[in-house]
């Protein structure tokens, strides 16, 4: 059954933080290799740590064992995004050698930037790589839609409907703050689809005089105000807020290393808001709920596209690429050109003009421009 270009045995590992849609790639990949070419698939377990131990944590991935994992959510591979093959040359070495005795002629790796950019310097040794693009902060550069954003905008649009109903009641001026951290994809998105009053990014560092005076405005007009603010938001001139680690590094011999953690935007900005309304502020930190649960329709089917594409490009022999939605269309970008790299919201995006043209508080003094209620 095997062709001349199909490999015979392919690892698979989903790395960095987890998000809804991870078993529907699993899925495809695993059926489309079975089908297409009888290749044997190895789910590595743990992301990169599972490549980073004696013996390496992997396991078979037949038929039965990807059936019925369409809707779950999380990756029933488990994930990390501690483990880093890059860490020093004897993480590198023990990745590579694990990849060897795993009798692995190709990986599939589904993972964030921090994955593609491991993934493009394993393919530099010589790996053959695949990439799918998943995260929930759709920051992904030269993707359009990374699978898992839509479903965590769904999430963070029913939370942001939820707050609504809460603060008319008590007249409240509610911040909600979204994961996503250098972009503010899902608190864009997902502000536009509640009617968020203010959508504060990361992109655009906020002005609090002018944030002040729009929440005022629409209290006195319509009784509360939602504010929704992206975890990397910050205030002109202040700097972005970081939480303290709770856990520590794992296994520094397995190259583990804590990435920043973002959070609690939310509680500083009611401290900075409150005194300057006439309404009591409260915060919301949405946290993980974002990454969790079962993928919307959209994630199932986008998923699906990029695991079978993944499996595509392996039998056609094309490694060092990472599977891409770019206008509309499935592709693929060399790796080369993801790592590194991120995709924030630019200035003048279509989304950002219509916010503003409605009349959503972006956080941005404008010159000149005076609220028509104000
Ligand atoms: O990258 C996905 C993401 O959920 C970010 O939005 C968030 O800042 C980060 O991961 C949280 O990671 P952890 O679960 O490791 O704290």
């Amino acid at each position: 059954m095997n062709t001349p270009t199909c490999p015979r045995r392919v690892g698979i590992l989903t790395g960095g933080g987890d998000c809804p849609g991870l078993n529907a790639v699993i899925r495809a990949v695993t059926q489309s290799l079975l089908r297409q070419c009888g290749a044997e698939v190895i789910g590595i377990e743990d992301g990169f740590a599972g490549l980073l131990c004696e013996p390496p944590r992997a396991r078979r991935l037949d038929w039965d064992s990807v059936s019925g994992i369409l809707l779950l959510g999380g990756t029933i591979l488990g994930s990390s995004n501690r483990a880093n093959p890059l860490a020093s040359q004897a993480a590198t070495a023990l990745a590579l050698a694990n990849v060897r005795r795993l009798g692995l002629d190709a990986l599939v790796v589904i993972g964030g930037d921090g994955s593609m950019t491991i993934a493009h310097a394993l393919a530099q040794q010589g790996l053959a790589i695949v990439g799918v693009p998943k995260t929930i902060d759709n920051d992904l550069y030269g993707c359009e839609r990374s699978f898992g954003f839509d479903t965590a905008v769904a999430t963070v649009t029913e939370a942001l409907e939820r707050i609504q109903t809460t603060a008319h009641s008590h007249r409240r001026v509610m911040i909600v703050e979204t994961m996503g951290r250098w972009a503010g994809w899902i608190a864009l998105e997902a502000g536009l689809a509640a009617a968020a009053d203010a959508i504060l990014l990361p992109e655009l560092d906020y002005d609090l005089p002018t944030l002040a005076r729009h929440c005022q405005a629409r209290l006195l007009r319509e009784r509360y105000s939602v504010i929704c603010i992206g975890e990397g938001a910050k205030a002109l001139g202040g700097s972005a807020t970081l939480q303290a680690a709770t856990w520590p590094v794992a296994d520094p011999a397995a190259g583990a290393s804590a990435p920043p953690r973002l959070g609690g935007v939310a509680h500083l900005l009611c401290q900075q808001l409150q005194p300057l309304l006439q309404a009591e502020v409260r915060a919301t930190v949405l946290g993980h709920v974002q990454r969790g649960g079962s993928p919307t329709p959209f994630d199932r089917v986008l998923a699906t596209l990029y695991g079978n594409q993944a499996a595509q490009l392996l039998l056609q022999g094309h490694f060092g690429r990472m599977v891409t939605l770019s206008g509309g269309q499935l592709g693929h970008i060399a790796l080369a050109e993801v790592a590194q790299q991120q995709r924030t919201v630019p200035p003048g995006h279509p989304l950002l003009q219509a916010a503003q043209q409605i009349g959503v508080c972006l956080g941005q003094a404008e010159p000149g421009q005076t609220l028509f209620y104000a």
